[in-house]
């Protein structure tokens, strides 16, 4: 499987694969879980309503969003329809690139601001994932010459988009800290993006596998970009919902910190993606987390006697690396390694 696990899967359907290789196949039990409910669909919020008259109650849909669901929609989020489509030809123009291309941006996952890899941790997984990606890290800020580092082919549409997308965070945040009372907090704790491009080329077997199986982020929030195709899945109330792609919506969801800062209010949600038979997907999550520095733990204003803290501090930096020292694997996994019991 080594050998398989450094090879991109773009590489594999080129050469005009029928099957998938077994490295791929998850166990009968995981596959069959694989088929979700469309009955229920997570909520649409019209983003613009927080900038009007009616701020609270757009704000009181975000925060209920995130308690209810985790995971919503917004449309009228103020990032322009030309910066999407840039920012998704530009993606696939990356994953178009003959491989020896691509592959200069090989390297082990935090070595260098910019990662082009396959699967998730691939060396040590025991089940392959059908995606390749590439990633940008940025701490702080982005400077001259972090930019120099990103594959030329992209780097003004993702600059771009992640200028615009950051905004759209950081409203979102600073909506829940508003809901909480504690305006502010969450907001300013942000300082480390993490920028995905996921390429999903198309599966054979697309109900033997998982493009990325179940897993919550581990930062505060992630807005994610997907195209039509459709794929994800969303943890509801014990069942997997599929979420219907809305043209140049955004997805928000609550990570892993998030639910620590709040203590348990928000709640991060499991999710995961299943491959297309017959079509490429692309989804780009911006993933927005504190510096690797910052101490998470609960507001200090959330917790009082009657709502103790749920949670030991942590510095997200250790956090981090444990979850990148592990296979996707749920998140009742993550977030023991926090939770006081
Ligand atoms: C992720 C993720 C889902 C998707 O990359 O963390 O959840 O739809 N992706 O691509
Ligand atoms: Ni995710």
């Amino acid at each position: 499987m080594a050998a398989l696990a450094n090879r991109s899967v773009k590489s594999l359907v080129d050469t005009g694969m029928r099957e998938i290789p077994k490295s791929y196949i998850r166990s009968e039990n995981e596959r069959s879980k694989t088929t979700a409910v469309c009955t229920e669909s997570i909520p649409v919020i019209d983003l613009s309503g927080i900038y009007g008259p009616n701020r609270t109650e757009a704000i009181n849909a975000i925060s209920k969003a995130c308690e209810e669901w985790g995971f919503f929609q917004v449309i009228n989020h103020g990032v322009p329809e030309r910066v999407i489509e840039n920012m998704m030809r530009a993606h696939h123009m990356f994953f178009e690139l003959p491989e020896v291309e691509k592959a200069k941006y090989k390297a082990e996952r935090h070595d260098k601001p910019v990662v082009y890899g396959t699967s998730f941790t691939a060396k040590d997984q025991k089940v392959l994932e059908w995606r390749d990606f590439l990633m940008f890290i940025v701490e702080g800020t982005i400077d001259a010459q972090t930019l120099k580092d990103w594959p030329p082919i992209i780097r003004d549409s993702a600059l771009e988009y992640m200028t615009e997308v950051r905004k759209v965070a950081l409203e979102i945040l600073s909506a829940l800290s508003e809901s909480l009372g504690i305006s502010g907090i969450f907001e300013s704790i942000m300082g480390h993006e993490r920028l995905l491009l996921n390429y999903y080329p198309p599966c054979p077997n697309p109900d033997m596998t998982f493009g990325v199986s179940e897993h919550s982020d581990v930062g505060l929030i992630t807005v994610l970009l997907q195209d039509d195709v459709g794929g994800l899945q969303v943890s509801h109330n014990g069942q997997w919902v599929a979420v219907q792609p809305i043209s140049n919506a955004l997805l928000i969801n609550v990570a892993d910190v998030l639910q620590v800062l709040s203590n348990g209010k928000f709640q991060s949600v499991e999710h995961r993606a299943v491959p297309n038979y017959s079509q490429a997907r692309i989804s780009v999550p911006l993933f927005c987390a504190p510096a690797r520095s910052t101490i998470i733990k609960p507001v200090p204003e959330l917790v009082n006697e009657h709502n103790p803290s749920k949670y030991r501090p942590f510095t997200f930096g250790d956090y981090l690396t444990y979850f990148h020292s592990r296979s996707h694997s749920g998140k009742a996994d993550n977030l023991a390694y926090a939770r006081l019991e």
